[in-house]
């Protein structure tokens, strides 16, 4: 485990796990490095360790529900929002009118009625708090409760009658499914509290599709989606869209796929990354765009494209500068059961001459 502590996350893919040993590989590198972006940032854990260990951070993600998270925990210093007022929010307003569209539009899909009236009251109240500080926490522990409310902790799958059936069985957890909001808010502020802290730089949270992201830094950290020969794709989008629609909530109703069972809200949807056709194509945009800057890759030995085809491309586009690959060695994703025989690859593009 991390000498940093972390906070908790239930994200896909993310690299809680395995972020100090990516860090010790960079650090035994010798690169030196005062300033990261971390492009495809996600839980933000990359970003909240280079936070810690003293780096200017820029963090980055297409969706903007992770965006608030990063803006949470990279670009804010400090909670504001303490326990009570974090539960007030799950109360109705004297005088103003709510909008009624979780319940109206996602009834036995996700969570049971009594959640779905509390979140739609929750995310107006939160929008109306005008302290951004108060508010993004309020966006962070409502988020964090949500994902953690759900089997599997995603939202790809119409399946709320699998938590409240269900009787048993390896994958689930009847007991935090089942815990209130109230409960999980408690939990949640106290991330907060711990894990808020200022590292003396101002670090800051973009919502950029990262092909179009025109911040950089000293060393940038891309960790893409990924895809494994053997299965079917599921997107990111496809996997968190319920929590992009509540951080752009007015915009949900006209955004829903009705098409779809479980009635994918399409905002922010794009097949950047999210195709392997194209995957080198849009790396390789990337990689020109921080030309300048040491670059670590995220990825695995069962890729597509393979760990050869993306160090032959960073060879490619800095044909006079050192390209390395590490193998961190064998590693099972917590959300990914299936894919418990792979091996993590970092693949460096660093300024070093040949
Ligand atoms: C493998 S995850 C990153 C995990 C992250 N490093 C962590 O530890 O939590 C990939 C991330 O890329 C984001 N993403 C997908 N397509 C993107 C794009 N075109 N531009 C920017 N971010 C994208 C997803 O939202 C997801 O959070």
């Amino acid at each position: 485990m991390s000498e940093i502590k972390l906070p908790i996350t239930r994200y896909y893919g993310s690299k809680r796990k395995l972020v100090e040993r990516i860090w010790n590989e960079i650090e035994n590198l010798g690169l030196e490095f005062d300033s990261v972006l971390d492009l495809f940032g996600g839980s933000a854990i990359f970003s909240y360790y280079s936070k810690a260990k003293g780096k200017q951070v820029i963090y980055n993600d297409i969706f903007s529900f992770n965006t608030a998270i990063g803006k949470k925990l990279i670009q804010h210093n400090t909670n504001e929002l303490c326990y009570d007022e974090a539960v007030s929010l799950l109360e109705p307003q004297h005088g103003y009118f709510y909008k009624s569209i979780v319940q109206e539009s996602f009834q036995g899909i996700y969570f049971t009625d009594e959640e779905n009236e509390q979140i739609d009251i929750f995310i107006q109240n939160a929008n109306l708090l005008e302290n951004e500080n108060k508010r993004l926490s309020a966006y962070y522990i409502l988020f964090q409760s949500c994902i953690i409310k759900r089997p599997y902790n995603l939202f790809h799958r119409n399946n709320l009658s699998m938590r409240l059936n269900y009787n048993g069985g390896t994958f689930g957890n009847k007991k935090t499914w089942e815990r209130s909001f109230e409960e999980l808010f408690s939990r949640f502020v106290r991330e907060l509290d711990e894990f808020t802290f200022d590292n003396g730089h101002s670090n800051f949270a973009l919502n950029f599709n990262a092909v179009e992201c025109l911040e950089t830094a000293d060393l940038v950290y891309i960790d893409p989606p990924y895809f494994s020969s053997s299965r079917n794709h599921t997107t990111y989008h496809s996997k968190y869209h319920f929590l992009e629609g509540l951080a752009n909530y007015d915009q949900i109703p006209e955004h829903i796929n009705y098409t779809k069972n479980n009635k994918e809200i399409t905002i922010n949807k794009s097949d950047k990354f999210e195709k392997s056709a194209t995957f080198l194509v849009e790396l390789e945009q990337v990689i020109l765009q921080h030309n300048e800057s040491i670059i670590v890759i995220s990825y695995r030995n069962n890729g597509i494209p393979t760990v050869q085809s993306i160090k032959n491309l960073l060879k490619q586009c800095r044909p006079e500068r050192k390209v390395l690959t590490v193998d961190l060695g064998r590693y099972g994703y917590a959300l990914n059961k299936g894919n418990q025989f792979n091996n993590e690859y970092l693949i460096i593009g660093t300024n070093d001459p040949i």
